[in-house]
């Protein structure tokens, strides 16, 4: 198991633009720096895609589109299945680079391999099972004849905390549905989408499949780079997973032309631990709901609300959990949490405990960031935190923990959804009418019942309210690809 960049894979890695089956240079020769956030050292410099790069990997996208379309579904999967496998047969060197340039510990990264190559094969199956329909109209006078077709050449537009399972939550359902596509990924982090891409372009190539099926484009000016695409009438499709703020933005540009936009935003998911929870439970799960990816996921649990009952044993324990917690580069043996993704990153969470501190809450432990390199922040545990602070109304993508404690039932449902935000929630009861009356409560697109974590690339992924439109995963995920034709017959 190697916890570091082999010379064999950092000699190989793409680091140019894939633009019809070639990598290649952005205009004029320009590049970036990826640096790995543990030690803010420069990892490669990575080709910076211009508008003009853009324009030609959609160019690219679309002149593929027609053949990859007519491939058959079958064919299509094997391609997937075929990338599944070869990821899964480099899990320890792509989980290497995931730790390199987004700073998760190795065992964190080589888990995400797994559920990211996970995405592959589940659409590598589902490629072959989209519904269509036949039947007789009511009236009698003729049949209904109900198809499906791919949406056409597609924008994924994916984060940087998760490099590899963003990229294939997009792509597979994407190539399952026979849409080509466009991937820019996020410039902290394109190096992992690259090497999937160079997966998926050699599969294709040894199979004589079309060129353009894949294409990637990264970037460090993405608002310059993809604002010229969503005007483009070749493009059909945007799937964006990021802030809700971008989001709102990117829908707003891609409505001139009424494209389809799947949107992974924001979260703010409420953590609930009722007053019959199981507390060693409890705890346990709010350590993977908050610390995975040191806090930096849409879904991580963003604030603790607590039975009055449970509030300070929850807070105390958790926050002796937290202290034991070695904070470290991800590639060194025994660290439990990686650094944030940079400096900013590490300012706002600095200002949000700063805020929160302000108003009144205590810091059990943590609340600073360590001496020497890195864009580290230590885990923390606040309480004694009013609903108004900004900890508890933003989503503060750390590893912070903010816990509020609550008298009732009610008042606990009215304080989770008290948010325009509806990604996840979790809550821990051992009542099962009380888990139920949560499941149909909590305004969230996924609900954690016992549980501190919901994703597995067979389920529908996604949020309500201003979290988002659309799903990823499971069997609705390549809905976002299709097209519905009804013919009249
Ligand atoms: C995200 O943070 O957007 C994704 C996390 C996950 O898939 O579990």
């Amino acid at each position: 198991m190697s916890t570091s960049l082999s010379p064999a894979l950092a000699a190989h890695l793409p680091t140019g633009l894939l633009v019809g089956g070639h990598w290649g240079a952005a205009t004029g020769g320009r590049t970036f720096e990826v640096c790995d956030p543990a030690t803010e050292e420069v990892l490669f410099d990575v080709a910076d895609a211009s508008p003009e790069d853009a324009r030609r990997a959609l160019g690219a996208a679309h002149d593929a589109a027609a053949a990859w379309r007519a491939v058959a579904p079958r064919e299509r999967g094997e391609v997937l299945r075929a990338a599944y496998e070869r990821i899964v047969a480099r899990a320890d060197d792509v989980a290497a680079l995931i730790t390199a340039e987004c700073g998760k510990p190795y065992s964190e990264a080589r888990a995400e391999v797994l559920y990211g190559a996970d995405f592959l094969r589940w659409y590598a199956e589902e490629a072959v099972r989209f519904p269509g329909l036949v039947r007789t109209a009511p009236a009698g006078a003729n049949r209904q004849l109900v198809h499906r077709r791919p949406v056409g050449p597609s924008l994924l537009i994916t984060p940087w905390n998760f490099p590899i399972a963003m990229a294939t939550r997009k792509i597979g359902p994407a190539l399952a549905a026979g849409c080509t596509v466009v991937v820019k990924p996020a410039a902290q982090t394109p190096l992992t989408t690259m090497l999937v891409a160079e997966v998926l372009r050699a599969e294709l190539e040894d199979r004589g499949l079309p060129a353009g099926v894949v294409n990637v484009v990264p970037t460090s000016r993405p608002a310059d780079a993809t604002s010229p695409l969503l005007t483009d009438p070749r493009l059909r499709k945007l799937s964006f997973t990021g802030s809700t703020a971008v989001g709102r933005t990117l829908l707003a540009q891609a409505s001139g032309q009424v494209l389809s936009a799947s949107m992974e935003l924001g979260g703010n998911a409420p953590f609930v631990v009722m007053a019959d929870a199981d507390l060693d439970a409890a705890v346990e799960g709010a350590m993977v709901a908050k610390l995975r990816n040191t806090g930096q996921s849409c879904v991580a649990a963003n604030r603790f609300l607590v039975h009055d009952s449970l509030a300070r044993p929850f807070a105390r324990r958790l926050a002796e959990r937290f202290e034991a917690l070695r904070l470290g580069p991800g590639a060194e043996p025994g660290v439990d949490l990686g650094p944030l993704i940079d400096a900013a990153a590490v300012d706002k969470v600095d200002a949000f405990v700063g805020d929160a501190v302000a108003r009144g809450a205590q810091v059990l432990t943590g609340g600073e960031r360590p001496d020497g390199p890195g864009s580290f922040y230590r885990p923390t545990v606040l309480a004694g935190v009013g609903p108004d602070a900004r900890v508890a109304r933003e989503e503060v993508f750390g590893p912070v923990a903010p816990v509020i404690a609550f008298t009732d039932d009610d008042e606990a449902i009215a304080l989770a959804n008290d948010t325009e935000l509806g990604l996840a929630a979790y809550a821990y009861t051992t009542s099962l009418a009380r888990a139920m009356r949560l499941a149909d409560e909590l305004e969230a697109g996924m609900i954690g019942i016992n549980r501190g974590m919901v994703s597995d690339a067979s389920a529908p992924f996604g949020g309500m309210k201003q979290s988002g439109l659309g799903r990823e995963g499971g069997e609705a995920g390549i809905e976002e690809y299709l097209e519905t034709v009804y013919v009249a017959l």
